[in-house]
């Protein structure tokens, strides 16, 4: 038996503590237009969805303090994708069985009400271990998409040393059968994406494996799995998205703590045809835990967690902790995936600047002092002769063009978090830059969003300036939007 009152009581507490400690955040690097909570932790978007009319973002929350902890989802609503109104938690550890969690999950609306479906995660040795634990993927309901009941678990760990065993991503098919994958660690200790069924969201079934080990990811956290939006004839690609834990760097690449990563194919219904290998979709520091759902207008969009693990937080002072990234669509170019902001994040604009082509001959030129903006700019490597060239973020973050490694560099300046993120560059082609800086984070869509680079960054000078260094370099076709920053009092 489920004691409801016990969830509910847990909700109020959590719901009292952050309207009364609300007002303590220090805003000073506080987001704009990003989600961020209104007092304490987030992680990995969950329950991103579009449900009983309107869209339904769930983080995984820890409302007590800006460091991660027992887990609760934290809930906004929204109609357009970017003005997000704080709701209510939706779901607190009280049961036996999520009694040191409510982890990642996902949601789904059914017969006109909204089900979420959870990893229930319950430490058994001494309490702040969470490697030996026992995980189960639990499903909860609302009837007004804001006030949540548990129905208890529906998948349990077929044996009792499966620990790692989470983060269900469910999604409906056109015959009505719904799915659902997570992750988990198997006996062999590698790590694997499970694929079940069922009929009516309390029964399921395993039905396959859609993903092995690759790589020796011993556990791939956040899966997601769909089917991109195609037109009548097109071939169908599906996408698995997953964040490997496990998984060595390489060169540029798979530098911090756990990559998100995706990969194309085929799916049968049983079993997923890779077309070559995971990789990593964002290229910045901080970007993990993407989810995803189709909007009613038939766009796929993806969310992500604006930060990443083991990563020193510097604004943990300040009582709050993590935001999500912009929604982004993504879309298919010659085979690759694109990630482009969502249209609706032009709503945001107010004063626009176009500039036109600037030429900086080791020189600066600072264009702005707003913490939320958007900028764009076209360069071409071959007629610039700067050694460096790019923008300075007042002195906490820079993003240049490297002429000896033939980068886009993104280099992180505090001294508690100095490192660097590098895309490589194909020299001979003329490259597209949309950058949008909200306070402390930078997302760089690079050639509309053929790759991508998002990081955190902290300092409280403002200044937007273009440099180059050491010769020449031109910014064409400069353009800047000042923001608005609708999420930043709310
Ligand atoms: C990924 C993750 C998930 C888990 C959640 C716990 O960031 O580790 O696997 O469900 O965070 O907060």
């Amino acid at each position: 038996m489920i004691d409801q009152a016990n969830h509910q009581a847990k909700l109020a507490q959590a719901n009292a503590f952050i309207a009364e400690h609300a007002c303590e955040v220090n805003k000073r690097f506080y987001p704009g237009y990003h989600l961020a909570a209104r007092y304490g932790w987030i992680n990995d978007p969950n329950g991103f969805c579009y449900a009983l009319g309107k869209y339904h973002i769930f983080y995984q929350f820890y409302p007590y303090d800006a460091k991660w902890g027992p887990m609760h989802w934290g809930h906004a609503t929204s109609t357009d994708l970017i003005h997000w109104q704080h709701e209510e938690v939706a779901l607190a550890p009280s049961e036996d069985y999520d009694r040191d969690g409510c982890f990642s999950g996902s949601a789904i609306e059914h017969d006109g009400k909204l089900y979420l479906i959870y990893t229930g995660h319950k430490v058994l040795v001494e309490a702040g271990d969470n490697s030996i634990c026992r995980e189960v993927q639990a499903l909860a309901v609302s009837t007004d998409g804001i006030h949540f009941e548990k129905l208890g678990v529906v998948i349990e760990p077929e044996h009792e040393d499966i620990h790692n065993f989470r983060d269900p991503k469910v999604w409906q098919d056109e015959a009505g059968l719904f799915h659902v994958v997570f992750g988990a660690t198997n006996l062999k200790h590698e790590g694997e994406i499970r694929h079940y069924t069922s009929s009516d969201l309390q029964h399921w079934q395993f039905v396959s494996v859609v993903k092995e080990m690759e790589d020796q990811s011993f556990m791939y956290e956040c899966p997601d799995f769909f089917e991109l939006p195609r037109k009548a004839g097109e071939a169908s690609t599906w996408v698995l998205a997953t964040s490997p834990m496990g998984q060595a760097p390489f060169g540029y690449h798979r530098q911090n703590t756990s990559v998100n990563s995706w990969q194309t194919g085929t799916f049968d219904g049983m079993h997923f045809k890779a077309q070559g290998k995971l990789y990593e979709v964002d290229r910045g520091h901080d970007f993990y835990a993407t989810q995803s759902t189709a909007t009613p207008d038939g766009r796929r969009i993806v969310l992500a967690w604006m930060n990443m693990w083991k990563l020193p937080f510097l604004n943990y002072g300040d009582h709050w902790c993590g935001a999500l990234t912009l929604p982004r669509e993504i879309t298919l170019r010659d085979g690759h995936l694109c990630q482009a902001p969502v249209k609706e994040v032009e709503s945001l604009r107010t004063t626009s600047y176009a500039l036109g082509d600037l030429t900086l001959k080791s020189t600066i030129q600072t264009l702005s002092t707003n913490s939320a903006l958007e900028l764009s700019f076209t360069f071409k490597p071959q007629n610039n002769d700067a050694e460096q060239y790019g923008i300075a973020l007042g002195n906490s973050l820079r993003l240049f063009v490297d002429r000896q490694t033939k980068t886009l560099t993104l280099f992180r300046l505090d001294l508690n978090a100095t490192s660097y993120r590098a895309l490589e560059l194909d020299w001979d082609k003329e490259h597209e830059l949309r950058i949008f800086i909200d306070n402390s984070s930078i997302e760089v869509f690079v050639d509309g969003g053929y790759d991508t680079m998002t990081s955190n960054f902290f300092g409280t000078d403002h200044s937007v300036t273009l440099y180059s260094t050491n010769g020449s370099a031109t910014f064409q076709k400069v353009t800047y939007h000042d923001l608005a920053t609708p999420l930043f009092h709310s």
